[in-house]
């Protein structure tokens, strides 16, 4: 029987379920997952794959405290965007008269905060670096008041680790906090909307496929009257951005985390490239002719369709260009875990 325990919050998702698959290759340890609906088809994938599914919710903090029982390290994610495709929260919204964006945070928040209220329940059977924590920059600090309104960051900052760091010093001491790039799946989120033409993914040509919808990683641009592929965003094109391609690196990279010393903040992230680098990489690649276009943000909100999604991303691309995605934070990056990994011995692949 393995001596450690990890419980992972988020198991069935993309971050989650990375953390978890990386963590089972350990011998040392079990994997503790956690899901609101362990006959899923996702939670009964995990347990056939050597993962014990529990009932937890972000919303029952004493569900929580169960779960953790027995932790060793516990690897925390919070979902800003649930609401978004939730009747029932944006009716709730609408009640209270506030945007679906305030709401949003006003769930990620609670949950968040239960998380923390929970883990520091188990704070003495957590290892020295036993909670492993994915965050973003505080966005309303980080630029200095210009982006106050930045909720799908501010609501994981304000409290991993703002209240955690106040509330809870231990846990704090125990904890790595792991700001996530762009996730090579974001396109996802809402389909049809932020790019407008739908054409295939670059990895598999031929070119003229572009007009037609793949059934795998469809992204979506705008098709320009030359027939050539634009991609429109705000940011401008010189910053480098960090990019993860989450469901394959993101275990590994939270799992050479772990074997750190606590107390670190750091950027998970394969590629530091432009959006208009990384564009134009992916025409190399396709045998397209693509190009990067920095559009007004107006442009972008309207393009998204749904406004309150479309200000909230939209916001997100022009922070990205200043201060930066990161906030402009010293961060420690896989390129640094690489160098220190002789310190440690064998650490997976970074
Ligand atoms: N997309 C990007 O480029 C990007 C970049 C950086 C950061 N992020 C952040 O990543 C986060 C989402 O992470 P992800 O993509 O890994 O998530 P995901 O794939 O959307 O999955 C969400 C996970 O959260 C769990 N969950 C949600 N509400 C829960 C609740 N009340 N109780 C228990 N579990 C709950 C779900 O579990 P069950 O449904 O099984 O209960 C599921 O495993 C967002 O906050 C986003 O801001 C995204």
């Amino acid at each position: 029987m393995a001596e450690k325990l990890i419980c992972v919050i988020g198991v069935t998702g993309n971050q989650g379920g990375s953390v978890a698959r990386r963590f089972l290759k350990d011998p040392h340890f079990r994997v503790r997952g956690l899901t609101r609906d362990n006959a899923s088809d996702a939670s009964q994938k995990l347990v056939g794959e050597g993962v014990e599914m529990v009932i937890a919710d972000l919303d029952d903090v004493e569900s929580l405290k169960v779960a953790f029982k027995g932790a060793n390290v516990i690897f925390s994610v919070t979902n800003y965007w649930e609401p978004f495709f939730r009747p029932d929260y944006r009716a709730k919204a609408e009640e209270l008269g506030i945007t679906c964006r305030k709401y949003a945070y006003d769930v990620e928040y609670r949950q968040g905060k239960n998380i923390a209220d929970a883990a520091a329940t188990v704070v003495d059977t957590l290892d020295v670096n036993g909670f492993l924590v994915s965050t973003l920059s505080h966005a309303a600090k980080c630029s200095n008041g210009t982006y106050k309104e930045l909720y799908h960051y501010d609501a994981k900052a304000d409290i991993f680790p703002g209240y955690v760091r106040e509330k809870y010093p231990s846990l704090a001491a125990k904890a790595s906090w792991i700001q996530t790039g762009y996730f090579n799946t974001s396109h996802r989120l809402l389909p049809g909307s932020y790019f407008v033409k739908v054409c295939q993914d670059p990895f598999t040509p031929p070119p003229h496929s572009l007009h037609h919808q793949s059934n795998s990683t469809n992204v979506q641009f705008v098709q320009l009257a030359d027939d050539s592929i634009q991609m429109q965003l705000p940011t401008v094109p010189s910053k480098p951005q960090p990019h993860l391609a989450v469901a394959e690196d993101m275990g590994n990279f939270t799992y050479a985390v772990y074997q750190m010393p606590p107390g670190n903040n750091y950027m998970a992230a394969g590629t530091f490239c432009s959006w208009s680098d990384w564009i134009t990489t992916w025409g190399k690649v396709s045998g397209s002719t693509i190009s990067y276009n920095q559009v007004d943000p107006e442009t972008m909100i309207t393009a998204s369709g749904d406004r309150q999604f479309g200000i909230e991303v939209t916001d997100m691309f022009c922070y990205s260009s200043d201060p930066g995605y990161d906030g402009g934070m010293e961060l420690l990056t896989a390129e640094d875990l690489r160098k220190v990994s002789y310190l440690l011995g064998a650490i997976g692949e970074v």
